[in-house]
């Protein structure tokens, strides 16, 4: 059981850092009932990632032809059980680390937006979940994400596990709220547990 969490936040030790690094957590806790959970954390902010240029080079081969950390994290998106990302708004939307890692799965897909025949097998009810953090009070800032992500994942039959939504400004305040470290918590359950 192979837990990815996609920290997509600049600030490491920050609001989306904690929610996903609880996640992660549980996702070891569930994981330990089984088989026991490997779970990895990737920062995009440390990555070089540049964005999907549309070339369509990939629609043929399935391998992008942008030569940067996206290669190695296509590898471990195929070999996750399940994915959970974390990421804060920014001016309405993800930020930049986040769109520019998901515009790239691009590469995982064919023309038809199908999964490319060879990576079907590993995609196919892939479990994926999404952290949300922002500065308004009212979480529903970040539907703007939320459709992003859950579009995507129910187009191309993966699994959603759903969303947790926060609120908080300062670096590490979500430190404070037991309610959204608990439901980031039991996200990470969830990514963890055995399918029924
Ligand atoms: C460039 C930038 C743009 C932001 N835009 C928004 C926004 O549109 N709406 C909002 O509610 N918060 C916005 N915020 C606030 C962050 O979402 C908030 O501080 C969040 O807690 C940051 O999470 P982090 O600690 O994981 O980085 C913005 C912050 C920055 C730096």
């Amino acid at each position: 059981m192979k837990v990815l969490g996609i920290m997509g936040s600049p600030r490491v030790g920050g609001n989306s850092d904690i929610l996903l690094n609880r996640a992660l957590a549980g996702a070891e806790v569930a994981g330990a009932e089984v088989a026991g959970a490997e779970v990895e954390k990737i920062i995009l902010d440390k990555k070089s990632i540049s964005g999907c240029k549309d070339c369509k080079k990939c629609n043929e081969t399935g391998i992008c032809v942008i030569k940067d950390d996206m290669l190695e994290i296509h590898k471990k998106i195929l070999e996750a059980d399940a994915i959970i990302h974390s990421v804060p708004v920014y001016f309405f939307s993800m930020t930049a680390q986040m769109k520019a890692y998901l515009d790239r799965w691009c590469a995982l897909f064919d023309a038809q937006w199908r999964w490319q025949k060879v990576y079907y097998p590993k995609m196919r009810g892939k479990r994926i979940g999404l952290i949300t953090v922002c500065g308004a009070a009212d979480v529903h800032m970040a539907d703007p994400i939320v459709n992003c992500f859950q579009p995507t994942v129910e187009m191309s039959k993966m699994h959603w596990l759903g969303t947790v939504m926060a609120s908080a400004n300062g670096k590490g305040e979500i430190a404070d709220n037991e309610e959204a470290k608990q439901q980031a918590f039991e996200l990470g359950k969830k990514a963890a547990e055995l399918p029924d």
